[in-house]
């Protein structure tokens, strides 16, 4: 099974970082594939919302601008299971996942509808008191459901549950790919 790790924090050894590893190591330890991609190292431009309001997202099913995002979105399409690793700003996503989620669901609930049923896990780590992780969590889950992607699971992580919840992420990516070759019943 291959899974894609989309992570966004500018950090490469942060808690963030740390938890897309962890979650990683699950992938690798059940015999998957992890590909890693830092999104903050892409280069990722926010909507024009062209037109009226919508360009060929709506009409085509692409974004006009020439940026990473279909190369990501096209290894989303491929991979088995995706998995959103997100640091907590503002109790939201990253703006840089933010950009990019607001893009992708652009393309995908308006035309293309091709990662519909795509299993997913989604994680947020709340780095500093700790507060909106579960905002974010909810926030992300809202952005796949607009595009009828199912999330798995999800696990907010913060620096007083890490100890704890940095190992669970190892789990949880060993049994997201059992469950991708098994079923999820
Ligand atoms: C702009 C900004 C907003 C933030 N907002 C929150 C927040 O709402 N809640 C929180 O617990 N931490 C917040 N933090 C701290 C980050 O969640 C923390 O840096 C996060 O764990 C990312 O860690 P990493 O950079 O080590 O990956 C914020 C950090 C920044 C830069």
């Amino acid at each position: 099974m291959n899974i894609l790790v989309l992570w966004s924090s500018p950090n490469v050894d942060g808690l963030t970082a740390s938890a897309a590893e962890s979650l990683a190591e699950g992938v690798r330890k059940a015999g998957g594939t992890a590909d890693m991609v830092q999104l903050n190292k892409c280069r990722i431009e926010h909507c024009m919302a062209c037109g009226n309001g919508f360009g060929t997202c709506r009409s085509d099913g692409y974004c006009v601008i020439d940026d990473d995002l279909q190369d990501i979105y096209d290894r989303m399409l491929k991979a088995d299971g995706v998995a959103f690793v997100t640091a907590v700003y503002w109790h939201d996503l990253t703006e840089v996942m933010k950009a990019f989620m607001d893009r992708l669901r652009r393309c995908e609930a308006n035309h293309n509808h091709s990662l519909a049923d795509k299993k997913a896990l989604i994680v947020a780590c709340a780095g500093g008191t700790g507060n909106g992780a579960t905002e974010c969590l909810v926030r992300f889950e809202d952005i796949l459901r607009h595009m009828q992607m199912k999330a798995w699971d999800r696990m907010p992580v913060t620096r007083f549950n890490k100890d704890y919840n940095l190992p669970s992420l190892k789990v949880m990516g060993e049994l997201f790919v059992k469950r991708l070759e098994e079923g999820f019943k």
